[in-house]
């Protein structure tokens, strides 16, 4: 029996924090675990799933979906080294924004595709509220220093006054020895840090390779904290009847033979 999707957004509030980075691996990471997912580049202003993938000359995107002039089904990419589904980016020669009932129509039939996982890449800035519904979780994206920590809370506290439960994520960590302690940030931040993610120099070589790191070395730091996260949202997704989506991937996996691949699921 098929499933509702859960949709996981990876937000931040300020630019460069690394959403777009944990995004596509956390996306190769639940493939990994046998999960069918399908990321979504929302970010209109500065589209760059492509350019981490390096991915070119591709038709509609997120924009043209959401703006009706292409179907969802039509405009699909797929990451063949991964098996990953994308909705990409599309260059735009404007500002673009969205009328609410244009993204509630795009978030509706979202929802509807069959995939296991859905994983927003966003803009930096605050979400708009006519989508909360959509969302299952949300990933704020922080580096270890009191500007971004500060402003993440105040995202928080806006996905709480919209109840979307949220998780902090803190990036780039051990870079500098004068950033926040794990301590400080939570008692700034008002809540524990889900994951620590390190301070890797497999990130730049996986950007300049266009290739997610999960391609490159999946015992890394960087990649082994990805994996933490996608754990628990394994966990979560294997509380219901999934059955379907995941033995069609079976093959595909067991052809992959990574180690880890069914560790992480009851
Ligand atoms: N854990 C890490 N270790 C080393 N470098 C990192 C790490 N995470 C991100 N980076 C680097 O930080 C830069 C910004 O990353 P990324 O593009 O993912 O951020 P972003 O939040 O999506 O940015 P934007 O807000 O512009 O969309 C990139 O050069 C990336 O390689
Ligand atoms: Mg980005």
């Amino acid at each position: 029996m098929d499933k509702k999707p859960f949709v996981i957004m990876v937000a931040s509030q300020k630019g460069g924090v690394g959403k777009t980075t944990i995004a596509i691996n956390l996306a190769a990471a639940l493939i990994y675990q046998d999960y069918r997912v399908l990321l979504v580049d929302t970010d209109v202003d500065s589209f760059s799933v492509m350019e981490h993938l390096g991915i070119q000359g591709v038709g509609n995107g997120f924009k043209e979906i959401v703006a009706g002039k292409a179907e969802i089904e039509d405009s699909l990419f797929v990451y063949q080294n991964i098996d990953l589904s994308i909705i990409l980016g599309s260059p735009a020669d404007d500002a673009v924004t969205f009328k609410p009932d244009q993204l509630v129509k795009f978030y509706s039939q979202l929802v509807k595709q069959n995939y296991d996982f859905i994983i927003l890449d966003t803009k930096p800035g605050m979400f708009p509220s006519s989508i909360a519904r959509y969302l299952n979780d949300v990933v704020i994206v922080a580096t270890p220093d009191s500007p971004s920590i500060a402003s993440s809370s105040k995202l928080a506290s806006y996905c709480e006054k919209l109840k979307v439960p949220r998780r902090l994520v803190i990036n780039r960590a051990g870079y500098s020895k004068f950033e926040l302690s794990k301590e400080d940030t939570e008692k700034m931040f008002g809540d524990v840090a889900f994951v620590m993610v390190p301070e890797d120099k497999i990130v730049p070589e996986s950007l300049s390779k266009q290739k997610p790191v999960y391609l490159i070395d999946r015992g890394s730091p960087f990649a082994m904290a990805i994996d933490q996260i996608a754990r628990v949202y394994g966990l979560k997704a294997g509380d219901v009847d999934n059955s379907t989506t995941k033995s069609k991937r079976k093959g595909f996996f067991e052809r992959m033979a990574w180690w880890g691949a069914k560790t992480n699921k009851k």
